[in-house]
């Protein structure tokens, strides 16, 4: 499973990055104004340091100017993904933007329908939010399941993106179920590495280590 990771802060970019757990990034206009950065100038500087895809997300909802403005972002450079939201325009929006070769990303993603249609218009990437289904104590998981039955029954090549990943254990379940990639706040992704018995088990080492006197240099 690929790691995008959902932010705008290039900083917390830069440190996943060195780490190798970036395979390519997600924003939407919500983490852009958490950055405080012009969409434009913030876009092209993670665009830079990721190799992989990045989605930046249109504001308009009518067809003809969301393709002028998914235009606009996908100059920024070659991997940019273009976000639309999960309404027809977007949907047409997708169809001709992917008619033109750029990645398109639907986004707000809620239901099974939603992404079959998102897959009919040729969308690169579906974007479920589990994180969001389950607030309201609908599955998120149940959805991506769902998404994963439909587009293997038929070959659909639409990437399953979960998104609005609110905890580790969401991404471990998204990569049972098959999610393609699962797009996680740093946090979240860093939180990974945590287990209570790993930090039990190094300090146990560390003390008989000193009391041994060990050194390696
Ligand atoms: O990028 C879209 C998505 O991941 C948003 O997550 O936490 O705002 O529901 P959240």
């Amino acid at each position: 499973m690929k790691f995008f990771v959902d932010t705008a802060d290039v900083d917390a970019i830069r440190e996943l990055n060195d780490l190798g757990f970036v395979d390519g990034v997600t924003t939407n206009p919500s983490l852009i104004a958490k950055s405080g950065r012009d969409i434009l100038e913030v876009t092209k500087e993670i665009c830079d340091m990721v190799e992989g895809p990045v989605s930046a997300e249109v504001v308009a909802t009518e067809y003809e100017d969301m393709i002028a403005e998914g235009r606009k972002l996908a100059e920024i450079a070659p991997n940019i993904a273009v976000k639309v939201p999960l309404t027809l325009d977007g949907l047409r929006a997708c169809k001709t933007l992917t008619g033109e070769g750029k990645m398109v990303n639907v986004t707000l993603c809620f239901s099974a329908n939603q992404a079959l249609l998102a897959a009919k218009a040729g969308a690169t990437f579906i974007s479920p939010f589990i994180g969001r289904l389950d607030d309201i104590n609908l599955d998120g998981l149940e959805l991506i399941a769902d998404i994963r039955q439909i587009y293997d029954n038929y070959g659909y090549e639409t990437q399953i993106l979960a998104a609005s990943i609110r905890g580790a254990n969401h991404m471990s379940d998204c990569a049972k179920i098959g999610a393609d990639v699962a797009t996680a706040p740093p946090a979240v992704i860093k939180a990974m590495a945590n287990h209570v018995l790993t930090d039990k088990g190094l300090a146990a080492f560390l003390a008989d280590a000193e009391k041994a006197g060990i050194k390696i240099v």
